[in-house]
C-alpha cells in the first residue's frame, strides 16, 4: 500500500474590483487589442487598498474547506505559495492559520514564483508520504499589483491578483497509476537565467519591495520548451502518456505559451483549462485558481487524469500529474 495525498476539496477568491485592458490604454501606450492578441488577458482582479496576499488566501482556503465539508480544526499543515507575502516575516501560512482558527500543526510558505503551487504540492506530497501530516491547505496567493512598474507597458497589463487552494487528503493506494492522487511531479530550476524576471528590491539589497522587471521575449521561448519537457518527464514517471491525459492545467501567463504546450503534447486545446482570458497571470494563484474553476464549473470527473505545470522567475519550472 502506498500514501497517496488525494484532493478533497477546491477554492479560489479573486477581488471584487476588475479591471480590462481598456483601462491601460488611458495611461500607457498601448492597446486593449495588443494585450489580446499577444497574451490572451481580457481583464484582471486587482485587490483593494489594504487588501492583503493572506486575506486573498485565507477566502480562498475557507471556500476549499467548506467544498470538502471539514473545519479549521482537521487540517495538520497549512503550505502556502506565494512571492507577495504580506510582511517579510512572519509566513503567510501562519497568517492564515491563525485567521482560521487552527492552532495545532505547522504553516509555511514556499517562494517559487509562478511554479510556487507546484512546488508547494511536492512539498505537501512529501510532508504526508512521510507520515507528518494527514490533512493539508495547499494555496497559491498573491497580489502582483504591489510590484508593478504602472509606467512599464510590457509588463503591468500581463498580472492579476487572487488566490486558489486545495485540501489534500491522505489515501491508501495500491501503489500503482491507477490511484487516485499525486503520482507524480517533477520540480527543475536554473539560476544562471535569474536576470530574465526578477523583482529589483528586496530585504537585504535595497531595503525596499521593487518592481518586477522582465525580458518577455526570452522567458516566452524558455517556456515554450520547458513546460512540455516537464509535463512529459511527470507522465513518464507516473507511467502515463500525453493519450491518457484528461486535462492539462497549465499556469495561465499566455495564451500562446499555453497553446504552444498543448500542441508539444498533442492534446487538443478541449482538453486545456482556460482562465488566463479573466485572470491574467496571478504567478503562484494561478493554478490552483484554475483548478477551482474548472472543478466548480463540474469539469473533472473522478478518475481523470490531470497535469499541471508552470515557470517562473528563477528561472524554477516543473509539473505534477494527479488522478482526480
Ligand atoms: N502594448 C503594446 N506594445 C507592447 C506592450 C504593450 N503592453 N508590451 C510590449 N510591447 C512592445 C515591445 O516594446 C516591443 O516593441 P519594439 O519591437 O518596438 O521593441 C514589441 O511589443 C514586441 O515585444 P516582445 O516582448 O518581443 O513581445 P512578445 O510577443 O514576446 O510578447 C509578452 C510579450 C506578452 C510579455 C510575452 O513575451 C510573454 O508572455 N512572455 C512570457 C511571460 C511569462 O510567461 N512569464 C512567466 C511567468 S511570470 C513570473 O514568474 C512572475
Amino acid at each position: 500500500m502506498t500514501r497517496r495525498a488525494v484532493v478533497r476539496g477546491t477554492g479560489h477568491y479573486l477581488p471584487e474590483r476588475i479591471v480590462d485592458n481598456k483601462h491601460f490604454e488611458q495611461m500607457l501606450d498601448t492597446t486593449d487589442e495588443w494585450i489580446r492578441t499577444r497574451t490572451g488577458i481580457e481583464r484582471r482582479h486587482f485587490a483593494e487598498d489594504g487588501q492583503t496576499t493572506s486575506d486573498l488566501g485565507m477566502r480562498a482556503a475557507q471556500a476549499a474547506l467548506d467544498k470538502a465539508g471539514l473545519s479549521a480544526a482537521d487540517i495538520d499543515a497549512v503550505i502556502v505559495a506565494t512571492s507577495t507575502p504580506d510582511l517579510t516575516f512572519p509566513s503567510v501560512a501562519t497568517m492564515i492559520q491563525s485567521g482560521l482558527g487552527i492552532q495545532r500543526g505547522f504553516a509555511y510558505d514556499v517562494q517559487a514564483v509562478c511554479a510556487g503551487f507546484v512546488y508547494a504540492l511536492a512539498n505537501a506530497d512529501a510532508m504526508l508520504r512521510a507520515g507528518l501530516a494527514d490533512r493539508l491547505l495547499v494555496i497559491g496567493t498573491e497580489t502582483f499589483s504591489r510590484i508593478m512598474d504602472w509606467t512599464d507597458r510590457s509588463t503591468c497589463v500581463l498580472f492579476g491578483d487572487g488566490a486558489g487552494a486545495v485540501v489534500l487528503e491522505a489515501a491508501e493506494g495500491k501503489g500503482d497509476n491507477t490511484d487516485r492522487g499525486i503520482l507524480a511531479l517533477d520540480l527543475n530550476s536554473d539560476g544562471r537565467y535569474r536576470d530574465l524576471l526578477y523583482v529589483d528590491g528586496g530585504v537585504a539589497s535595497t531595503g525596499t519591495a521593487g518592481h518586477l522587471r522582465m525580458q518577455g521575449n526570452l522567458v516566452f521561448r524558455h517556456a515554450v520548451e520547458k513546460l512540455a519537457a516537464t509535463a512529459h518527464l511527470a507522465l513518464d514517471k507516473a507511467g502515463l502518456s500525453p493519450e491518457q491525459v484528461d486535462w492539462l492545467v497549465p499556469h495561465q501567463a499566455n495564451l500562446r505559451i499555453i497553446e504552444a504546450t498543448a500542441r508539444r503534447m498533442g492534446l487538443p486545446m478541449e482538453k486545456v483549462v482556460l482562465t488566463v482570458a479573466d485572470h491574467g497571470n496571478t504567478s503562484a494563484a494561478s493554478i490552483p485558481l484554475a483548478l477551482s474553476v474548472a472543478d466548480s464549473r463540474g469539469q473533472f470527473k473522478p478518475g481523470d487524469v490531470l497535469v499541471a505545470e508552470a515557470i517562473g522567475g528563477g528561472l524554477a519550472w516543473g509539473s505534477v500529474v494527479l488522478r482526480w
